[in-house]
């Protein structure tokens, strides 16, 4: 039914999401009635307390990760693999809080460092502390891309910062990125596809976005005939990408994608711009670059940098390019781009990026995650296959595409002008909830939205793991 894909063949992973999309199954409706009860019966505590924030949170909800359905999980504890709702209820975090949390909850090592961080110094001074050159040596040291680096207070902060300074470098106006891509939530960045998305543009007035175009992913021709629209109305400043491709590679880049995307931003004298918020220190020491094998002018970071602390972000890239960054007063000449955050680099979050990043170094933490990962994904395609089960399964290291529901690749094969769009949209949607809400009740959370990290804490677990996928998958009709 599902065998494991390559995680750079797009057309083997778009035929099997065509095969899917015509073929996947349901979960029967006993099983969803048993899980609903689950949630009823065992998780009362979530429940209620999700009444309560309602009252005062809009929706109740903070993060798209935590909307599990049917209603959210208040977590109480975490440590290690696990983590553990007020009820009580054990569950293995395949969430990683969305990717910074490589290593596990709780890990000693980054406790540690932080423990003794806030009890000799406290959590913030405004003033420079050595652990901000200390993590930007660790990256140059391990990315040879990143000749200087700049931290910022999130992810989306530096995707800001990186098309700001794209701009200002090459003096050019427009910015191109994949249709159905993710670098957070600005204004010019939010939502995909020139804004037919209309549902994510309300309160952006038009003038926010109208420089900013999406192009087809692993499409080199429609990418150039877009920097080739826009060479007389200003030119296009930057071409950005997350680099295994949309959504954490759900759909995943080819190799080649990536040399000829380089070779164009030569071309037409733009920079090319790596989103690595997920993948820097995720795929490997060196991230999606190093794998790829290109180097992009400016490289967005965020996540495991921190640690999985807050305030995690920065962008890095060729000296040239990065010495235009300036703060405050020196922010005011002309040739400077400005940037700031009162808790941008701050020394707790920074000791503890560096503290998970020598320790992903010391013990080797990413051959570990390769191979451990690539067992799980073995070993699921063999329970999709035992239980008949389509799905589209593939893996970048230890991020996880495992996808029975279609969700991502309906645009794919089904227009958006098709009056049926949405109707497609929400019957893959509800299979998705509905595989998520299963998984949580069986013991497993993964992230909202259909990707799964593998953290090195549940290397010890990783068959009760499978364990749980598969009394999901027997319960496919
Ligand atoms: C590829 C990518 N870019 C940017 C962001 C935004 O980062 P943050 O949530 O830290 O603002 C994310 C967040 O998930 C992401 O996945």
């Amino acid at each position: 039914m599902a065998k494991l894909l390559n995680e750079f063949d797009y057309a083997a992973v778009h035929a099997q999401a065509e095969y899917l999309l015509n073929n996947r199954k349901r979960l029967k409706k006993s099983a969803i009635d048993r899980y609903m009860n689950y949630f009823e019966t065992k998780c009362a505590g979530s429940k209620a307390e999700m009444e309560k924030a309602k009252q005062v949170i809009p929706g109740g909800i903070q993060h798209n990760l935590a909307n599990n359905h049917p209603f959210q999980l208040a977590i109480e504890k975490a440590d290690g693999p696990y983590l553990y709702d007020v009820d009580g209820n054990r569950y293995i975090d395949f969430l990683c809080a969305g990717g910074p949390t490589i290593l596990g909850n709780n890990y000693p090592a980054v406790r540690e460092a932080a423990v003794k961080q806030i009890t000799e110094n406290g959590s913030v001074s405004g003033l420079y502390s050595p652990y901000e050159r200390e993590l930007a040596e660790l990256i140059k040291k391990h990315m040879p891309g990143i000749e200087m680096f700049r931290a910022l207070a999130s992810g989306t902060e530096a995707d800001i910062i990186a098309i700001r300074l794209a701009r200002a470098y090459t003096g050019k106006k427009h910015i191109i990125r994949f249709s159905g891509g993710y670098h957070g939530w600005s204004d010019q960045l939010v939502y995909n596809d020139n804004g037919k998305r209309n549902t994510m543009k309300n309160g952006i007035p038009t003038d926010c976005f109208q420089n900013t175009h999406a192009v087809p992913i692993n499409d080199i021709e429609a990418l150039e005939a877009e920097i080739l629209k826009w060479q007389d109305d200003g030119g296009v400043a930057a071409f950005m990408m997350e680099a295994v491709g949309q959504d954490s590679g759900t759909i995943p880049t080819t190799k080649e994608y990536h040399k000829a995307a380089r070779e164009l931003c030569d071309k037409y004298d733009m920079l090319l711009i790596y989103d690595e918020v997920v993948t820097a220190f995720r795929l490997g020491m060196g991230g999606a670059q190093a794998i790829f094998g290109t180097k992009p002018d400016l490289t967005v970071f965020g996540k495991i940098i921190g640690g999985g602390f807050g305030n995690s972000g920065g962008i890095g890239g060729r000296k040239e390019i990065m010495e235009m960054l300036a703060a405050g007063i020196s922010a005011e000449s002309e040739t400077k781009v400005k940037v700031g955050g009162t808790m941008t680099a701050n020394p707790l979050t920074t000791l503890a990026g560096i503290t998970v990043i020598n320790e992903l170094e010391t013990k080797n933490v990413h051959a570990e995650l390769d191979k451990v990962s690539d067992y799980f994904m073995r070993g699921l395609a063999d329970i999709s296959e035992r239980y008949d089960v389509p799905a589209v399964l593939f893996h970048h290291s230890s991020i996880l595409h495992i996808d029975v529901s279609g969700l991502a690749h309906v645009p794919y094969f089904v227009k958006e002008s098709d009056p049926k769009y949405w109707d497609h949209m929400l019957a893959a949607y509800t299979r998705y909830l509905e595989f998520s809400m299963a998984l949580a009740a069986e013991g497993l959370i993964i992230a909202n939205g259909g990707k799964t990290y593998f953290p090195y804490a549940a290397i010890d677990i990783v068959d009760d793991a499978l364990d749980v996928y598969e009394r999901v998958f027997k319960e496919f009709e």
